[in-house]
């Protein structure tokens, strides 16, 4: 077809997208041209902020690395990853699910560590907290035998592969759910963190006033044969950015009642205190147990 005027170009691509054999990448190249000609049209997009669009994309390009991924950072911030995580896991008679954000810090292969055992490899100052985690199907039943891998960052908000001061694979550590489908550990309280700001996302972040910042959570995968694998986040109530998480990650169900208890815990008398107890079921569905591509060695 031979494009005359701008109203012709939509239906030329469109026509050339309807030859693509995989009906499903049809399909969504179909949408997406039809988006994204729309949103053209609709903020009538001039060529220097064309311009300025594509040496965005190209310098995020250039800041992806082994262990950054500016493409994560970007689809998080935009909300898109809490959108296909929530849209893809949400059950429908209750309204929740236990998944949530992956992000960029797990890493394969951390260390067994016995139920009740403690997560800390090296000095790590801060609140204690101890943590017990149940993990049960749908019907609430519990899943005993599933591998719970749990990683956090320290109360300065570094996780271990960030900071030179903490032990390779600080406050990381692999679980085996018994019986009840519970697990419990121990470690200090996490604090949130910022996002790297000398980015594309932290120039975006700084041009709308927000800040950089995800709450305090602890992360955990749970895997087992017959489920889908649980990808999730457990995020501390006591933190005030809770509803303005960077990532647009915090839901209702994954806001985790850390109890505050002053003085020493019984097992720590050497610590001033306070101390942090937090209990918190999650749920798995059934699926297929596949382990993500770490996104960091
Ligand atoms: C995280 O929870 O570790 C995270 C998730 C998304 C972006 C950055 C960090
Ligand atoms: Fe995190």
């Amino acid at each position: 077809m031979t494009i005359r005027t701008a109203n012709d170009v939509t239906g030329a691509v469109l026509a050339v997208m309807a030859q693509t054999p995989d009906p499903r990448l049809r399909e969504i190249m179909d949408s997406l041209i039809r988006h994204l000609h729309g949103f053209v049209r609709e903020v009538r997009l001039t060529e220097p902020e064309f311009r300025e669009a594509t040496a965005l994309l190209n310098r995020m390009g250039q800041l992806t690395t082994d262990t950054h991924n500016e493409f994560v950072l970007m689809a998080g911030s935009l909300g898109v990853s809490a959108l296909v995580c929530l849209q893809n896991n949400t059950d429908a008679e209750t309204d929740t699910t236990s998944q949530n954000l992956l992000g960029p810090f797990w890493r394969m292969h951390s260390p067994r560590v016995e139920n009740g055992g403690s997560l800390l490899r090296s000095p790590t100052p801060g609140d204690a907290m101890f943590v017990g985690i149940r993990v049960v199907d749908g019907q609430g039943r519990p899943v005993p035998g599933a591998e719970v891998d749990i990683w956090h960052c320290t109360p300065q908000g570094l996780y271990e592969n960030q900071d030179e001061t903490q032990a390779d694979f600080n406050l990381r550590g692999k679980f085996t759910t018994d019986g009840d489908g519970r697990i419990a550990f121990s470690s200090v309280k996490p604090a949130g963190y910022p996002i790297p700001m000398d980015t594309v996302v932290g120039r975006m972040l700084a041009a709308q006033n927000r800040h950089p910042y995800r709450p305090a959570h602890i992360h955990a995968l749970v895997f087992k044969d017959g489920y889908k694998t649980l990808i999730t986040q457990i995020y501390a109530d006591d933190d005030p950015r809770l509803e303005t998480d960077v990532q647009f990650g915090v839901t209702e169900t994954l806001i985790g009642r850390f109890q505050r208890h002053e003085g020493a815990h019984p097992d720590h008398p050497g610590d001033a205190g306070p101390w942090y107890s937090l209990d918190h079921t999650l749920v798995m569905t059934p699926g297929q147990a596949v382990l993500p591509r770490p996104p960091i060695k």
